[in-house]
């Protein structure tokens, strides 16, 4: 019986793929993959129910522990930043397209993938790297970009066959989400000179509806990993969970961007990323506190290299194992306490220590003699003496 396996949010244009898959493709059997990255529960089960209405073999698979602990962290290790963006949606398409590919193995003869992403965008990349990287000999099908339909065509097509589709105002907006964000693309969103109504929003207050009161919050963390919440120990996806609560209540994590897509597409980007703006930001601090000059700055290149590498979707790239060889290096001394200030839409750090502090009081206070300021003279004599000769001798001409 031909097979496929197809990877299944249960959105519109997955959905569509299930039809798509028997008659424009002819397989027979058709088994439809949702994974579980922390998108809402009613998501989850709306998807497994419409594959079951429109006779797919449906799997759930809950990676949200996994995506936390395996993606989520290493983003903040890498303080994830990609023009702005925290790497949301990015960070969760390997996972996605590798417990797809996971599934297919246990299987077995299973003749292609299919994914519903379009040719626009950068899940195509992200999907089919891994799909290949995990089973090079299984085909992979995008009826989406294959036929190039629109949004209007899907519906069309959606309600000839029957295919249970939600129509609600929702759905204006296309939406991502992950316990590391909530991404908001679509309609009027396109213009970027237009205004994101307080509609698309469901993770994060608007500043003006933020508590009145700031709230204080104290992280822990361990080598880079955030391990406790005002000193409650919790493993990273219950810790991501509660700091998406507290930053979203307090209107942090906002972001409204443009976007440079792989294929150099500019797209105008609206993401909600509480925890992830909070994490990453207590992370930074501590890192300021423990590294050295030099370290930090070679650290932000490798954070970049690493945000460009996550941001296509190149998870098992040799040259991000080489990068992350040094980040983890550095975590080992990224140990220690930050308390962060939650107030209307802000969150600014506010204290931090560690043990490993490359720092001392006594040296940097202005109320104190162990350092001779005296023995400074030279040093600051030689202070650019190239620039001062290039100055005299154009002085001179
Ligand atoms: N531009 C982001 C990325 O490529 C997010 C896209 C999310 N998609 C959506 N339908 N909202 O990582």
């Amino acid at each position: 019986m031909k097979t496929a396996v197809l990877v299944y949010s249960g959105g519109l244009d997955t959905t569509v793929c299930i039809p798509l898959a028997r008659e424009q493709y002819g397989f027979q059997r058709v088994i439809t993959v949702t994974v579980d990255v922390g998108q809402p529960r009613e998501d989850i089960e709306d998807a497994a129910e419409r594959a079951k209405i429109l006779g797919a073999e449906h799997y759930t698979v809950d990676a949200k522990a996994e995506f936390a602990r395996d993606y989520c962290v290493p983003a903040v290790q890498a303080n994830a930043n990609y023009q702005g963006y925290p790497l949301s949606t990015s960070i969760a398409r390997p996972i996605i397209a590798a417990k797809a590919a996971h599934v297919a193995e246990q299987i077995g003869e299973v003749d292609a993938f299919i994914h519903g992403c379009t040719g626009k965008g950068n899940d195509q990349f992200r999907i089919e790297y891994m799909l290949r990287t995990m089973m090079p000999r299984v085909e992979i099908i995008a009826p989406m970009r294959e036929h190039n339909m629109t949004r209007a065509e899907e519906v069309e097509y959606a309600r000839e066959r029957g295919v249970p589709i939600q129509q609600s105002a929702e759905k204006i907006w296309s939406i991502d989400e992950n316990l590391w964000g909530r991404s908001i693309e679509g309609g009027r969103l396109e213009d970027p000179s237009f205004i994101p109504p307080e509609e698309i929003f469901r993770w994060t207050r608007s500043a003006n509806d933020a508590p009145e009161e700031p709230r204080l919050v104290e992280l822990r963390l361990e080598q880079g990993v955030p391990v406790a919440l005002d000193g409650q120990a919790m493993e990273p996806l219950s810790l991501i969970q509660a700091m998406n609560e507290i930053a979203g209540q307090h209107g942090v994590g906002r972001i409204d961007i443009m976007e440079d897509r792989m294929i150099g597409l500019k797209v105008r980007e609206n993401y909600e990323c509480p925890a992830a703006v909070a994490l990453i930001t207590a992370h930074r601090a501590l890192e300021a506190l423990v590294g050295t000059r030099d370290e930090l700055k070679f650290k932000e290149q490798a954070d970049r290299a690493w945000a460009e590498l996550a941001y296509a979707g190149l998870w098992l790239d040799p040259f991000k194992e080489t990068l992350e060889a040094f980040i983890l290096k550095l975590q080992e001394r990224v140990t220690g306490t930050v308390t962060l200030r939650f107030f209307k839409g802000q969150v600014a750090v506010v204290a931090r220590e560690s043990r490993w502090a490359l720092y001392d009081q006594a040296m940097a206070s202005f109320d104190d003699k162990t350092f001779d300021q005296s023995e400074m003279a030279g040093a600051v004599k030689a202070h650019g003496l190239p620039a001062r000769l290039y100055y005299q001798l154009k002085q001179s001409r």
